[in-house]
């Protein structure tokens, strides 16, 4: 396979594709046609530009506004397919990873490609246990949020604020370098969520434990109060590994879009990894699990549902947790959390928000408003439920989700500062505006 970018006039049978595989175009226009190469299953935008209706014209422009038929890069890291409801990381389907692996597991596999040996996973989790710790700085840094901050917001603002305490971070063309802040955005995002979250509640910051797992260590700097060894529930821990793993990657969606995108002016990761933070922010993304338990609490309880169900048909309303770009059918994800919930409840006690999604799913997957549109639950349905069983305030559950996503988003950012076919993004647009207008002095501007 040819690793050279291609261009308009590579010939077909370098275009990976058996001969003939091309796309005949014919320009009515002009009456010419065009054999378009396809590879893939893609034809590449730029073979559009030698499309014209003469020397002047700049080329034909593939129009996409957001990106809904549009590859923006070639990707070994997820596997998605949206119809059969599959999902695998590096090729290993998500059902499995839930239930044999670990979450640093599952992250070492999305950055180097392969489950590691023994001995390659204890150096990786011992790498990230000793990297755990923030500057000092930092603390200060969160404290002058306004007590009632959005974590999110203190996320974003932490995680940006950390490239100025690794300014060598920028050296993105140098391996050893990505590899230490690979494992140091992993080891501190926990710590930075943990202590946006003690600002809020008004806590003092709990320093990590090095002797407790990733997924009990976040809960012993979330919980832990005046005892002098927080010791995690191994079932919570537990489900919240799972959930890290649900949340790791997942392709092209927005907010790694937003990574890649920033990231491929060749800023350091710590930048482009904030921008994700904001992308993932946003309640139409990883901002909606706060938004599901907001909506079901305004359900309030299962005679209310039908009333509900009327507002979103009205367009009044948004099933918030339903629905996928991709996915048009069950999120996989969504089948293992909602039997995670079953483990978190046994020592929670079940959420009583429970009983009111249940029935929300029944009643949406038989209304062909939802099923004609193809919207089932997605990642976003049942996760908040968990996090609101541990006691976590729902401003705190797309945090939860940011924690997880750290390792896809630094997992896709180092094979976009690795891909040779990769350079700025810089989208084209359609110009709608005015042209060539004089300056009219305001003296004269009625
Ligand atoms: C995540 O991309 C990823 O991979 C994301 C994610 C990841 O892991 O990174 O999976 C995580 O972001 C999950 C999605 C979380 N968001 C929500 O749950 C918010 C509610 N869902 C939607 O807003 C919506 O479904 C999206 C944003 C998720 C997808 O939107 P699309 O693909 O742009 O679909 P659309 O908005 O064009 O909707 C198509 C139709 C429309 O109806 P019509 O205008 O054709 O009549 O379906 C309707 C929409 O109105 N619709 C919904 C709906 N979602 C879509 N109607 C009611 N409730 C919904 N949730």
């Amino acid at each position: 396979m040819s690793t050279e970018p291609e261009t308009a006039s590579t010939p077909v049978a370098e275009a990976n594709g058996t001969a003939g595989d091309t796309l005949s175009i014919t320009d009515s226009r002009t009456g010419a046609s065009y054999e378009i190469p396809i590879r893939d299953g893609a034809v590449r935008s730029l073979d559009l530009r030698q499309i014209k209706v003469d020397d002047d014209d700049f080329g034909l422009l593939a129009y996409d506004p957001a990106f809904m038929n549009t590859a923006s890069c070639r990707s070994a890291v997820t596997y998605l397919d949206g119809d059969l409801g599959v999902l695998e990381y590096r090729g290993y389907p998500i059902e499995q990873l839930a239930e044999h692996s670990s979450y640093l597991e599952v992250a070492f596999l999305l950055v180097h490609g392969e489950l590691p040996r023994t001995d390659e996973l204890d150096a990786w989790v011992y790498d990230i246990k000793m990297h755990t710790f923030v500057h000092e700085n930092l603390k200060s840094f969160i404290q002058g949020f306004r007590h009632d901050a959005h974590p999110m917001g203190m996320l974003l603002g932490a995680v940006g604020a950390l490239s100025t305490f690794y300014p060598d971070a920028n050296q993105i063309h140098d391996p050893d370098n990505r590899a230490i802040q690979t494992i140091r955005l992993i080891a501190k995002m926990p710590t930075l969520a943990a202590f946006s979250y003690r600002h809020n509640m008004g806590q003092p910051y709990v320093y990590p434990d090095n002797d407790l797992e990733y997924a009990g260590n976040l809960l012993g700097m979330l919980y832990k109060m005046t005892e002098l060894k927080y010791q995690p529930d191994p079932r919570i821990a537990k489900a919240l590994d799972v959930l890290f793993i649900l949340h790791a990657d997942h392709e092209q969606n927005c907010s790694t879009t937003a990574v890649r995108a920033i990231g491929s002016s060749q800023v350091d990761p710590y930048s482009a990894v904030a921008g994700g933070i904001a992308a993932l922010y946003g309640p139409s993304h990883g901002g909606a699990n706060e938004e599901v338990v907001r909506m079901l609490m305004r359900i309030g309880s299962n005679e209310n549902i039908p009333d509900f169900i009327d507002g979103v048909k009205a367009g009044r309303e948004r099933l918030m947790g339903f629905g996928h770009r991709v996915y048009k059918n069950y999120d996989p994800r969504a089948r293992i959390i909602k039997k995670a919930c079953d483990d978190v409840f046994e020592v929670t006690g079940i959420n009583p928000l429970l009983a009111i999604a249940t029935e929300l799913e029944k009643i949406a997957l038989g209304d062909d408003y939802f099923v004609s549109r193809r919207l089932y639950p997605n990642v976003d349905f049942y996760s908040g439920l968990i996090y609101q069983a541990l006691g976590l305030p729902m401003a705190m559950f797309p945090v939860m989700f940011a924690i997880g996503r750290t390792s896809g988003w630094i997992a896709q950012w180092l094979e976009m500062v690795q891909d040779p076919e990769q350079k700025i993004a810089r989208p084209r647009q359609i110009y709608t505006g005015e042209r060539g207008r004089d300056y009219v002095p305001i003296s004269q501007r009625d």
